[in-house]
């Protein structure tokens, strides 16, 4: 395997081909609605505010939750008494918790016997909850709430928790951590106070391999470096939530998630209760970036507080507790050296990693570049550091935006001590031999002519205070695919034809692209098409993360439309006075192929052959060779994918006002299912680069531990004036070995934008910019 990609416990792959599988598409020329720019179909229930999210659920009867947090850091909770809360009018439940999901858990829980509650371990844990009535009911209730603490020392910053003697945020060992809505370090890492760790093996990549200290010693040329990235929370549109509605015997939750079934399998678990009598209803979710996984805090204690009261609970969290609790991308030191040869050959790659975890872990510190350059001596290790602050998460590409950061400047430094352009260097040193490789180059060569690399200037060739200059990197993510995803596909007597998917949208265009691909089979427009999603009682679709669901539901659903259509075809056969496979769907009508004269309109002939419904149900293909581990959740492909990303900056070196003017992004995924959507995720995932590049940090006051921007105020995110011009080019070079070609984008999107932006200020200023966000008082 080229890039050695093998997981621990994870099963090697056998898979099963279905018999009919549809045939290769054609180009995209010859295709009626696949690989055309289709506006989202939901798009004008979106832009009218008639889209219902979570946020949105109202039920007769529903009740308002209110969370109470925890105003210290570190702390045992001695007593609770709620009893003046319940007396307050409008009341109906209350809920203490029990036990914290998305935080590590003691190896050895006796370690806190005697402790009546969870151990308090940041400032803004979830407590208790209160339903009432209204709103307002609830928050006064949730202030009458009276919990007596016993402070313990704290510790909320990553370099002091790191010391010897540091308070240590768990008392003992901790088990496998969680993250903030899913996912994790692998189980068994040891732990030496608050650092957990060596993680040599991100998302199952050995960080190993070769010697690299004689790689080291081997080298022409050493670039030594130490960079430093910051906690960015997640501030999707629409905050973490979940309405639980627990009368009947089914437990119907409405959440915002990325995964509808992620939501279901955890309520399942801890209420015990048989997958069938959970039903989980998304119709739109509003931004998820990997924390949107499962019930949540929230969520647990929205269920309880259902069950209690008999009536529908909503809590969703507010602004300052989506940042505090929401999940977050943890900051990281991270230690690089760099080894090579004079003309480019790349002899060793060392990074030590360190980022906070918060109370949780494995959320990625800064990783992956053992899959993105050959090289045969490489050590890859990242620490998880406990602190007393809210909990880490997978977040868009989780650890690999960081460790591109520093990666891709470390690469430009060398090409520049061995004098060599930076494109050739990584030219000289992508991994050989696949197509990823072939991919790279060829993006290179694209984004190179339109930002016009030719004309780039040395280092601080500007003489006045304004100082402008250009700049690139390059980024890998893994094709993954979720092989358990199925479809189903319906056509009903009247001529309506439907599909069905569990899976979610979190603003990409699901229902578009399910339709799209449908359509294409029956010679139908996308907008005639009925694509039903997000509701946990349809055929499992895939997870809204990982860049996996336009890979995963696409074939998944052409394979089903297109035995549904044979299935069709097979009972219109008679009508058309044909054989079935002569029967040919194409611009709203049925006809025999080449006789003239036989075509029919679809529904007018659905209708005459006279059947109630049929219907399909299929995954998608199963037989792919590239695939190199595989759990029931995700595949991962041999192959990535990625793209590569050029940014042109102006510096003010008097105020230190940094701003991208331009970004280039040049990215392959295959083929397009609908251009329009995959640019739009190029350009969301290049406009939080740059937001994660510029602005975003969170502020925690060491003393407190309170998050002091915790509002979308003081925590900056881009807007609509600092977003540059991004010039999107798609190309169509790799295939995805499915029967829609289409691999994954989002997450690579948002992986080289902060690094190509650090390189453009070298080029404008001769100076590294070791430390994100790249704000005044980081720059001057
Ligand atoms: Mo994401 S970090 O792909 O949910």
């Amino acid at each position: 395997l080229p890039y050695g990609i093998v997981g621990e416990g994870l099963k090697e792959v056998t898979r099963r081909v279905p018999e009919d599988e549809p045939p290769p598409l054609p180009e995209n020329a010859k295709l009626k609605s696949i690989g055309k720019p289709v506006s989202r179909l939901d798009g004008v229930e979106k832009v009218t505010g008639k889209a219902r999210y979570t946020f949105d659920v109202q039920l007769p009867g529903m009740l308002w939750g209110r969370w109470v947090t925890a105003p210290l850091p570190h702390a045992r909770i001695k007593s609770i008494d709620t009893s003046e809360a319940e007396r307050y009018p409008g009341v109906r439940a209350i809920h203490i918790l029990e036990r914290l999901l998305s935080s590590a858990q003691l190896r050895d829980p006796k370690a806190e016997q005697g402790n009546r509650y969870p151990t308090v371990r940041y400032a803004g844990q979830p407590i208790a909850a209160v339903a009432a009535h209204t709103p307002r009911a609830a928050e006064a209730a949730a202030k009458l709430i009276k919990v007596e603490y016993e402070p313990i020392p704290h510790v909320c910053q990553l370099e002091e928790a790191m010391k010897e003697n540091a308070p240590r945020v768990f008392p003992g060992p901790t088990e496998q951590p969680a993250t903030a809505g899913g996912g994790g370090a692998p189980p068994g890492l040891p732990q030496r106070g608050n650092v957990r760790g060596p993680d040599s093996k991100p998302l199952g990549t050995p960080g190993a391999r070769g010697d690299v200290g004689k790689g080291l010693r081997e080298s022409d040329v050493v670039v030594e470096a130490e960079y430093r990235t910051q906690v960015q929370t997640h501030v999707p549109m629409e905050p973490h939530g979940l309405v639980a509605d627990w009368r009947d015997e089914v437990l119907t939750l409405y959440a915002s998630t990325q995964f509808v079934n992620s939501v279901r399998e955890e309520a399942a678990e801890h209420f015990d209760l048989p997958k069938s009598k959970v039903r989980v209803i998304s119709d739109f979710t509003g931004g998820g970036f990997g924390a949107k996984y499962g019930i949540g805090n929230y969520g647990l204690m929205a269920i309880h507080l259902s069950r209690k009261a008999q009536a529908p609970v909503r809590m969703i969290l507010d602004r300052r507790d989506e940042h505090v609790s929401g999940g977050n991308r943890p900051n990281s030191i991270q230690r690089l050296k760099l080894g090579a040869k004079k003309d480019g050959t790349l002899v060793a790659l060392q990074l030590h990693s360190y980022g906070t975890g918060g109370i949780a872990g494995g959320a990625g510190v800064g990783f992956c570049h053992a899959t993105l350059y050959n090289c045969p001596n490489v050590l890859v290790e990242q620490y998880d550091v406990f602190t007393n602050a809210g909990p880490c998460a997978a977040f868009r590409a989780p650890g690999q935006v960081q460790g591109i950061f520093g990666l891709e400047q470390s690469m430009d430094e060398l090409a520049e001590k061995i004098g060599m352009d930076p494109l050739a260097l990584r030219a000289k040193i992508d991994i050989s031999g696949t197509d990823d490789c072939l991919a790279r180059a060829h993006e290179r060569r694209v984004g190179a002519e339109r930002i016009g690399w030719s004309k780039r200037r040395p280092a601080g060739a500007d003489k006045g205070p304004i100082k402008r200059g250009i700049g690139f990197a390059q980024s890998q993510w893994a094709y993954l695919v979720q092989p358990s995803t199925m479809c189903e596909v319906r056509v009903s007597g009247d001529g309506s034809v439907e599909a069905f998917s569990s899976t979610q949208d979190i603003g990409t265009g699901t229902r578009t692209i399910l339709a799209q691909v449908v359509a294409e089979e029956f010679g139908l427009r996308p907008e005639e098409i009925g694509a039903h999603i997000g509701d946990s009682r349809y055929p499992m679709g895939p997870a809204s993360g990982g860049s996996r669901v336009t890979s995963s539901l696409t074939p998944a659903a052409r394979n089903a439309a297109y035995r549904c259509a044979r299935d069709l075809a097979s009972r219109l056969a008679p009508l058309l006075k044909a054989n079935a496979d002569e029967i040919v769907f194409a611009d709203g009508k049925v006809m025999v192929k080449g006789k003239a004269g036989s075509a029919m309109p679809f529904r007018e002939a659905v209708k005459k052959a006279g059947f109630a419904e049929i219907s399909q149900q299929a995954g998608r293909r199963d037989d792919y060779e590239g695939y190199v581990m595989s759990t029931p959740d995700f595949a991962l492909s041999r192959h990535g994918i990625g793209g590569v990303q050029f940014a042109e900056v102006a510096v003010d070196t008097e105020t230190g006002i940094v701003k991208v003017e331009r970004v280039v992004a040049v990215h392959d995924c295959g083929r397009p299912i609908n251009p329009k959507l995959t640019e739009s995720q190029i350009y969301g995932g290049v406009t939080q680069g740059v937001s994660y590049a510029l602005y975003e940090e969170r502020h925690l006051d060491a003393a407190s531990g309170h998050q002091l921007n915790a509002n979308v105020d003081q925590y900056k995110i881009v807007g609509s004036r600092e977003v540059p011009k991004i010039e999107v080019i798609v190309l169509e070079q790799l295939g995805a070995q499915s029967s829609t070609d289409a691999r994954g984008v989002a997450e690579p999107a948002n992986v080289a934008t902060a690094a190509a932006v650090a390189n453009a200020f070298y080029n404008a200023t001769g100076k590294r910019i070791r430390t994100l966000p790249m704000t005044p008082a980081n720059v001057l």
